[in-house]
């Protein structure tokens, strides 16, 4: 027999110890639900690469919602699916007051009055382009986009959105968000920023869900490089400075090193984006039989968590909440 001084597997001995001893864990509260609306009637249609995740239109989400709102979940970030004959290079649809987003956060805010509602602000689902900014020469062009992001931010606090989500990555949006937020009166409106968002080949289901890919070149000149951290520090730096309330990481499981980097850095609540590509891996796995999907779904938001996460967007929102209700 070894005389060890430490044995750490005494902490591991039982369940109740290794309860006791845990040092993150998940809860319903730290989720934010990401959801797909369209235009039309009566329509809950699957997206293929995100096996349970659906595009609703406005009469379906309502009643989705319900069943969300059941299980605990107390906030959703909405993304609009628009058909191609609505779009055009200035995203111009998305300022209009009746659009079907815009119909939707107020239907949504009216039914459900203390469902935290997040919104996405970019030009891509508007865009004839495919690109989250409005394109010129084949270039993204930065200021007059803001200026677009600004109106669009204005209009969705309106229809009564609680939290701005510019996802779009241009450069000095966030300070122009909040400075417009505050001329027309919306001083309690959050931002929350996607500030290290990464050019990533795991937004691929997204863009099935939203018809959004871009219709030449890639996101590089404005998302990040996959390689880069230093840059991310950049980004949070500029952001917390400008007035971000949140500040996101996305994707998160290639990614936990920036989420830490942010957490140990600003002293505002860091969020993880769990992307579609990441829902999408582990979905299609697991229906093969080759990983055990729940207990996979589960590690990998621990790790985001673990990190540093104090907030966690994903797809798996229901399905967690289902297993945390279960205790
Ligand atoms: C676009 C946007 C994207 C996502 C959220 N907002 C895709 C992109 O940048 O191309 C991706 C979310 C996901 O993959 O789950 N503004």
């Amino acid at each position: 027999m070894q005389i060890l001084q430490r044995r750490p597997r005494r902490n591991r001995l039982n369940a109740g110890i290794r309860a006791m001893v845990q040092e993150t864990s998940l809860q319903i509260a730290d989720f934010i639900f990401p959801m797909f609306v369209m235009e039309g009637q009566g329509i809950k249609s699957e997206i293929k690469s995100m096996p349970g995740i659906f595009r609703y239109s406005l009469d379906t989400l309502l009643i989705e919602l319900k069943e969300v709102q059941s299980l605990g979940i107390k906030s959703i970030c909405l993304f609009p699916n628009y058909p191609e004959s609505k779009k055009d290079k200035y995203g111009s649809e998305s300022l209009l007051p009746e659009t079907l987003y815009l119909r939707a956060l107020s239907e949504v805010k009216s039914k459900f009055p203390d469902l935290v509602i997040m919104t996405d602000v970019a030009l891509d689902p508007y865009s004839s382009d495919g690109h989250d900014g409005v394109v010129e020469n084949g270039k993204i062009i930065n200021d007059e986009t803001v200026e677009i992001l600004t109106n669009m931010s204005i209009a969705q606090a309106k229809a009564g959105a609680d939290i701005i989500g510019p996802s779009d990555m241009m450069d000095g949006r966030v300070g122009a968000i909040r400075k417009g937020l505050d001329r027309a009166g919306f001083t309690d409106v959050s931002i929350m920023a996607y500030t290290a968002k990464y050019a990533s080949a795991f937004y691929g289901p997204f863009r099935d869900a939203l018809d959004s890919a871009p219709k030449f070149g890639d996101k590089k000149t404005y998302q990040m490089n996959p390689a880069n951290i230093k840059e991310a520090l950049l980004e949070a730096q500029l952001d917390f400075e400008e007035g971000a309330d949140i500040m996101m990481v996305k994707p998160a499981f290639s990614y936990l090193d920036v989420i830490k980097a942010l957490k140990d850095n600003f002293n505002i609540p860091i969020s993880a984006y769990n992307v579609s590509g990441e829902y999408a891996m582990i979905k299609a796995a697991s229906q093969n039989g080759w990983i055990d999907g729940d207990k996979a779904m589960m590690e990998m938001l621990l790790s985001m968590k673990r990190a540093g996460a104090d907030i966690i967007l994903s797809y798996f929102a229901k399905e967690v909440a289902v297993i945390l209700n279960e205790g």
